[in-house]
This record gives structure tokens, sequence and C-alpha cells, in this order.
């Protein structure tokens, strides 16, 4: 986690905490919430990773995934919500919105783990309905609303 947060604080101010596992950040507009998910998008680029985000209704899922999108070489304009259909997929990542999905057997039924792949950064917005199957390594990122902005948790499980 430390070499995480190097890179994403560039000696910058936005750290608020680090205890090894978990960071937090204060994105204080939209762009800001795009810069930490792009460095967040470097510091995982060369392998794969999950990464859950949790967050009320627009909270600024999409907009990370956006900044990790650019990250790997994906044009952030083809980063929209997949609300209707679950997910988008893209050459180094999958985008899943899961808010409609009702259980993981309908995922499962769906193949969709086979998504869970080393080489491919998946992206899960609404993860909580596949906790159960979910892998153990994983990136667990929780947005909130704040009064500067937004607040980024990036906690990394092992
Ligand atoms: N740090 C920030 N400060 C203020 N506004 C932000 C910030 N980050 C993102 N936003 C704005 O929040 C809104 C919602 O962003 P986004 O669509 O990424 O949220 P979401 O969590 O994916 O929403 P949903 O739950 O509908 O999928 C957008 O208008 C975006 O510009
Ligand atoms: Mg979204």
């Amino acid at each position: 986690m430390k070499y995480l947060l190097k890179t994403l604080l560039g000696g910058k101010k936005r750290e608020v905490t680090n205890d090894n596992l978990t960071s937090t950040f204060l994105a204080s507009c939209y762009e800001e919430t795009k810069k930490i998910g792009y460095q967040f998008g470097k510091s995982v680029s060369n392998k794969g990773a999950i990464v859950c985000l949790e967050g009320d209704l627009g909270s600024g899922k999409t907009t990370f995934v956006k900044g990790i999108a650019t990250a790997v070489g994906i044009n952030e304009t083809l980063i929209t919500s997949p609300t209707f259909n679950y997910l988008n997929i893209f050459d180094r990542l999958v985008h899943f919105d899961l808010y409609r999905l009702k259980s993981y057997h309908e995922f499962l039924s769906m193949g969709f783990d086979e998504y869970f792949d080393d080489q491919l950064i998946v992206c899960i917005e609404w993860p909580h309905v596949i906790k159960a199957i979910l892998p153990k390594q994983l990136y667990w990122i929780k947005l909130n609303h704040n009064l500067c902005g937004r607040s980024i948790i990036i906690n990394k499980l092992a």
C-alpha cells in the first residue's frame, strides 16, 4: 500500500490517513475524483485487479472508473453507467454496475465470474449483492459525499 500511496499522492495533500491497508483521500471536484482514479489505475495497470466501488447514488463511482480507464488507455467518454445491461467490456477493463442485480446466483448463471481473471481490471459498482462470491484479494473503495466534495477510502483486502 505504501507504493500505491506514493504513486497516488505524488507528494500532494490529498492523503488523510494511511494505516498501510487503508488510505483516505479527499476529492473536491469531479476532476479530482478522476485523478485519484487515474493514479490508482496506474498502480494496478500492469496486472489485474478486482475493484469494488461502494457508495450512495451519485457518490462518484463511475467518475473514479473513468480515471482507471484513462490509466489503461481507454477513452473515458466510453465509460458510462451500465445500469441496464450490468456490464461494459473493454480490452483490459470490465465495468459492472450491479444496482439492479437481485442475487449472486443471477451473476453466476450469466457466467460473469469468468471475468475474475488476473489479467483484467474488473470494476464493480454496487458490489454488495455478490460479496459472498468475490475473490478474497480485492480493493474495496468507499466513496462518500462530504462538505469538501467526496471522500474516497481505498482498502486493500488480501
Ligand atoms: N469530488 C467530487 N466533488 C463533486 N462532485 C463530484 C465529485 N466526483 C464526482 N462528482 C459528480 O458526482 C456526480 C455523480 O458521479 P457518478 O456518476 O460518477 O456517481 P456514481 O456513484 O457512479 O452514481 P450512480 O450511483 O448513479 O452510479 C457527477 O455529476 C460527477 O460530476
Ligand atoms: Mg455509476
